[in-house]
């Protein structure tokens, strides 16, 4: 995995718990908030966006995402991600499948609680053999 310093890593949750304070979250009130650090040294940060459809919901991940790629970004270095519960945060498999188009395996994810306690995994870990590219031949 790519070496990420405590220092940054602390710097990007407190940045995440902030943007979770934006979730619209009027169904599952289940609040979650995302940074995402670009190879270019921007963050960009994201919430999740529900809706009453409930299917065209948006995850703080991919809310992050999708504002850095409209801004150009294309490479990345980190994502942290952190909700309201006691469990330690995973981007679901939707996210992962986002995140995998743009980010190498070994990108870290912090993976945050409630406490600002983390664990911290590669995206590879997260989602082993994903569909890519590369696939499509
Ligand atoms: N959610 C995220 O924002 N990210 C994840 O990786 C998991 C789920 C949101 C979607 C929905 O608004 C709420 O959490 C409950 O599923």
């Amino acid at each position: 995995m790519k070496e990420i310093h405590e220092y940054e890593v602390r710097n990007m949750i407190r940045m995440a718990q902030d943007a979770m304070k934006r979730a619209y979250v009027p169904y599952s009130k289940f609040h979650v908030g995302a940074c995402l650090k670009a190879a270019s040294g921007a963050y960009y940060l994201g919430c999740n966006i529900e809706n009453a459809a409930y299917g065209p919901t948006n995850c703080a991940e991919r809310t992050a995402m999708f504002k850095a790629v409209y801004e150009g970004e294309r490479k990345f270095d980190a994502l942290a991600v952190i909700w309201d519960g006691d469990t330690y945060s995973v981007p679901c498999g939707v996210c992962r499948q986002v995140l995998a188009e743009f980010c190498d395996g070994d990108m870290p994810v912090i993976c945050a609680n409630n406490k600002g306690e983390y664990q911290v995994r590669s995206l590879k870990e997260l989602l082993p053999y994903a569909f890519t590219k590369e696939d499509l031949v």
